[in-house]
């Protein structure tokens, strides 16, 4: 009986060894190291992430098994990623933290097996999945395996998309082709100074093109937040990082069957926010070509304090992110006035599609605030595309199942018109403000094109041009001539704005669209 306890004790105190071998990671030097760069160990970001005491270690003993460079006597439990499952504000997520104390976080075969086993039973499971990366690619030393390891990661973030949420954190290095797991996620968060994304690094870029560059140029949050728009939220450190990821996923379903979760106001609020209604009246400035920030807008009408913006620095002509209207998660799609008067160039319509798609997929009812002159004019626009990238807004609204609802407030001009979410490519309930113009351009372009003679042959061609663009600016500039065709089904008062729309969601909550039968449609990519 004695020997029997021994044995279990034994046994008992082998694992509490091996847990704490594996909780060390590559070591308290190279942690401290992590601190001194202003970064948390990858257990610590993980506890800090998830609710106290939810965490379920997987693969906790796991090494590698490379026999090359002396690898065999370099065994860290764990091998440099601790991979699991937990809850965020209750709800059930997996996830992968890269720990840069062991191999730079490094990944080997035995690294991406542990990735791909959690990736597997968060789409089992359907539970969001996220990566927390701290890496510097691939492990030189392993060579084809860990390139193969990639491969089989990529290959589960294309089977999860649309199916569970999929969240990247980079919170150090992410280089070479390890960039396209978070490239194939739904979103990427970065922290300022210590994050870089690239697929070649600035040693490459000198020997191959001679040109000098940083890390924080070539591929910090900044450069990836206003430039590349790989980024879509970056935070000043590791802890607002990771806290504004709890916030984004408050606003997201676990999966796609699923409905994100509501949140209700509580009476003072709604008081508040109802009483709020009538300062929209006065919002919009007189002149129609003077910007306002649509962003004021949707402060009134969403939820209190419920807009949460993404790619805010990336084509801030459009505005995207997600909010709450009446407890329920919506997406918001809309122009910006107050940048380049809010038209859509290439930058701002690829931004938008990618968004109404995610939206899309995940049960998320769309509602876009139109505010749009057309599509910018200039040779840049056309030789870089702007037909292929416009048609991605317009093909992604139109396939959209979603609730989709709209409110033009001001300005709905051209092709814009018809591609921000209009009647005729399927929303369930157009609006606009009595102030808006909704034609196939403005005013005074009209009236110089068709009345391009009269002008000219008039003794008093300022006198006669302005007469005319009064003229066309009482019959179309107005939201009537599209009310009349039924392609706007109500003029509405700015202050009933929210409540046509918090009806016009429940309405429209058990809505069911048959999609035509095919293998998938071919947005032009
Ligand atoms: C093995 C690596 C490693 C790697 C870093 N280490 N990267 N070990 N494979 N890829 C090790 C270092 O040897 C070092 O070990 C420890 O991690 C910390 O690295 P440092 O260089 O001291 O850290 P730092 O100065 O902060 O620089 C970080 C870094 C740099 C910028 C990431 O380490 C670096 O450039 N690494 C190589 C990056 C790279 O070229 N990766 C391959 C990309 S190609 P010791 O024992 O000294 O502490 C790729 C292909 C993927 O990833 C393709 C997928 C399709």
């Amino acid at each position: 009986m004695l020997e029997t306890n021994d044995k279990r004790q034994a046994s008992f105190d082998r694992l509490i060894q091996l847990r704490s071998e594996a909780a060390k990671g590559g070591g308290e030097d190279k942690i401290v190291a992590q601190h001194k760069k202003g970064k948390m160990s990858a257990r610590e970001r993980i506890h800090f992430l998830l609710d106290p005491g939810s965490f379920n270690e997987l693969d906790a003993f796991v090494t590698h098994d490379c026999q090359d460079f002396g690898m065999p006597e370099k065994q860290v439990l764990g091998d440099g990623v601790i991979t699991g499952y937990g809850t965020i504000d209750g709800r059930l997520v997996y996830l992968f933290s890269q720990d840069f104390t062991v191999f730079g976080g490094s990944l080997s075969a035995a690294f991406a097996k542990k990735i791909c086993k959690v990736m597997d039973m968060a789409l089992r499971n359907g539970a969001p999945f996220i990566g927390l990366n701290d890496s510097g690619g691939a492990r030189i030393q392993e060579g084809v395996a860990s390139l193969g390891g990639y491969a089989d990661i990529f290959y589960r973030n294309v089977q999860a998309s649309g199916v569970i949420p999929q969240l990247s954190v980079i919170l150090g290095p992410c280089a070479g082709g390890a960039v396209y797991s978070p490239a194939m996620t739904d979103f990427t968060l970065m922290i300022d100074n210590t994050s870089h994304m690239f697929i070649t690094g600035p040693e490459v870029i000198k020997t191959v093109t001679g040109e000098e560059v940083t890390f924080e140029e070539l591929g910090g949050s900044q450069t990836h937040s206003a430039q590349s728009g790989v980024c879509d939220l970056r935070q000043p450190s590791e802890a607002e990082g990771l806290l504004a990821l709890k916030k984004m996923l408050s606003f997201i379903p676990s999966n796609n069957l699923e409905e994100a979760p509501f949140v209700p106001l509580d009476a003072q609020a709604l008081t508040k926010v109802e009483q709020a209604q009538t300062s929209l009246r006065t919002l919009l400035p007189d002149n129609p070509n003077q910007p306002y920030n649509m962003k004021d807008v949707l402060g009134i009408i969403l939820d209190p304090d419920s807009f949460f913006e993404m790619k805010e620095e990336y084509a801030p002509n459009m505005i995207v992110g997600f909010g709450r209207l009446g407890g329920r998660s919506v997406g918001i799609v809309a122009n910006n006035p107050n940048h380049l008067a809010g038209v859509l160039d290439i930058d701002a319509s690829v931004k938008g599609a990618r968004f109404v798609r995610f939206c899309d997929a995940f049960n998320i009812p769309l509602l876009t605030f139109v505010d749009v002159p057309g599509f910018l004019p200039g040779t840049d626009q056309e030789k870089g595309g702007i037909i292929r990238h416009g048609a991605k807004l317009l093909y992604a609204f139109s396939e959209a199942t979603v609730p989709r609802l709209t409110v033009i407030t001001r300005k709905a001009y051209g092709g814009a018109y018809d591609v921000m979410n209009s009647k005729h490519i399927g929303a369930d309930l157009n609006l606009a403000w009595p102030q808006a113009e909704i034609a196939v351009m403005g005013p005074e372009g009209a009236c110089n094109i068709i009345f391009r003679s009269e002008i000219h042959a008039s003794a008093h061609p300022e006198a006669t041009r302005k007469e005319l663009v009064a003229n066309y600016s009482q019959k179309f500039a107005t939201p009537y001539e599209a009310a009349k065709r039924a392609y706007i089904d109500a003029v509405i008062f700015p202050e009933e704005t929210r409540r046509w729309l918090i009806d016009g969601l429940k309405a429209s909550q058990n809505k069911r669209v048959e999609a035509p039968k095919r293998k998938h449609g071919n947005i032009p990519l």
